[in-house]
């Protein structure tokens, strides 16, 4: 298993491209189970997730053709074969669920395995399920597997989602494109990558409007057609790498990085003592004078605080001046990383879903492990303002999200290498 060594010190200057989103990307994939005309992403990541669900889609029978350094998918269903998406590759991936929606909707069947995914808490797809119940699937839960018909095709109807949940939102928006009929989804998720999907169905010919707000309304078409689409910027990447100048001093541009994509985050930045300015080309970020300022972070859906970033903000948080409290209302297990910044000589005390961080000034280096997919960038960024010498292992975590860490961050100064074991 590989495994990255940071060492502390030195300022940061730079530029650093952010990549296509790979939550959009993996929601855009499944896109193409709806049509039987190629569906062609540009500016795709290129991630061990994006190679997962490369490998379901091919096992269901599409044909995924990977262009330009993989920065190019063009894929195809013209010739679905196979309805099924087995446990083997689904457990590497609880996003392998949005394949349902789709199979379900365009040929009335599907049988997709209960995903896994990073261990960040229970994460259930009873939401998933009951969006689809309500456009009339007929689901049977058996041996580990979801067993979903629509014989006669899915019908049109209101969803109202209990809570916030952006696969869930993915999924039935998918299928309420070939539904007949409307559907209205309530309490639908906003998040950047449901307002991407939504271009993306529509130009595949799917009649939607609403996305970005609370309440999405889709009419049904008889058929979606092909589409070529560019994916949008990955907002969490871009998120960790406006962090990486705070945590080390210095200033980095991030390309094609865009306020409206980190606003809730940006507030917090600018709070901590962060500037951050935008320009035609991305976002430059510098540390205003003196040392980070402690502030208090509660996550939220979209256009709140993401969770996602939440691990990053924690590990800046570890060296600010005072204490600050960070509050996990999206997930209830979500501060595996708390442990191994104590080992850095972090001062945190978790209880439940809230953590109190008492800034101390500096961290010091030392071997730490990833746990999960933000929990290992959080540690590299740790290591880079560290004393010392920090060995971040099983890292393969972060290679599902994140592509060409060390050489992007490198690009900028910082020293970091990977040592493949
Ligand atoms: C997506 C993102 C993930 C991000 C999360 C929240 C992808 C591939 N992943 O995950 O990076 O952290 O949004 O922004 O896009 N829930 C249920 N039942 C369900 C579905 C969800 O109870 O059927 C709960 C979850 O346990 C969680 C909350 O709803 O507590 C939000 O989860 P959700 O928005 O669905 O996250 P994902 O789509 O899995």
């Amino acid at each position: 298993m590989d495994s990255i060594i940071v060492k502390g010190g030195g300022e940061l200057r730079g530029e650093i491209p952010i990549a296509g989103a790979k939550n959009a990307c993996l929601t855009l994939m499944p896109a193409t189970l709806l049509s039987d005309e190629p569906l062609t992403l540009t500016n795709a990541p290129r991630l061990s997730d994006i190679a997962t669900m490369t490998a379901l889609l091919r096992s269901l029978g599409a044909e995924v053709s990977s262009l330009q350094d993989g920065q190019v998918l063009v894929m195809s269903s013209h010739n679905l074969n196979n309805h099924t998406a087995d446990y083997d590759i689904v457990r590497k991936m609880r996003a392998s669920i949005l394949v349902l929606g789709p199979m379900l909707a365009r040929d009335g069947h599907a049988v997709v395995s209960l995903p896994g995914g990073c261990a960040i808490g229970a994460r259930p797809v009873d939401l998933h399920l009951r969006g689809l119940e309500a456009l009339g699937a007929d689901l049977e839960l058996r041996d580990g597997y979801v067993h979903a018909k629509a014989p006669g095709g899915l019908k049109g109807g209101t969803v109202d989602f209990p809570l916030v949940s952006v696969g869930a939102t993915e999924n039935v928006l998918m299928a309420a494109t070939l539904a007949k009929g409307t559907t209205t989804i309530n309490n639908a998720a906003r998040e950047p990558e449901i307002v991407d999907l939504a271009r993306c169905l529509r130009r595949m010919g799917a009649q939607i409007e609403g996305e970005g707000t609370s309440t999405i309304t889709i009419q049904g078409v008889e058929k979606l057609h092909g589409a070529t689409h560019p994916v949008v910027t990955d907002r969490i990447e871009l998120g960790t790498y406006m962090l990486a100048p705070a945590f080390c001093g210095g200033e980095v541009t991030c390309l094609g990085g865009r306020i409206d994509l980190v606003g809730a985050f940006c507030e917090k930045l600018d709070e901590a003592g962060i500037s951050v300015t935008e320009t035609p080309r991305g976002l430059t970020v510098a540390r205003k004078n003196g040392r980070i300022k402690a502030v208090n972070v509660t996550t939220e859906p979209f256009p709140g605080f993401p969770t996602d970033l939440q691990a990053q903000m924690m590990a800046l948080l570890c060296t600010a001046e005072g204490t600050s409290v960070l509050e996990e209302k999206i997930f209830e297990n979500r501060f595996m990383h708390a442990p191994e910044l104590i080992r850095m000589g972090a001062d945190i005390e978790v209880h439940g879903g809230t953590a109190k961080v008492k800034g101390v000034e500096r961290l010091k280096g030392a071997p730490v492990m990833a746990t999960d997919l933000r929990a290992s960038v959080s540690l590299i960024l740790a290591g880079m303002a560290a004393e010392g010498e920090t060995m971040v292992s099983r890292v393969y975590h972060l290679d599902r999200g994140y592509e060409r860490v060390e050489e992007k961050l490198g690009a900028c100064g910082a020293r970091i290498e990977r040592v493949r074991g």
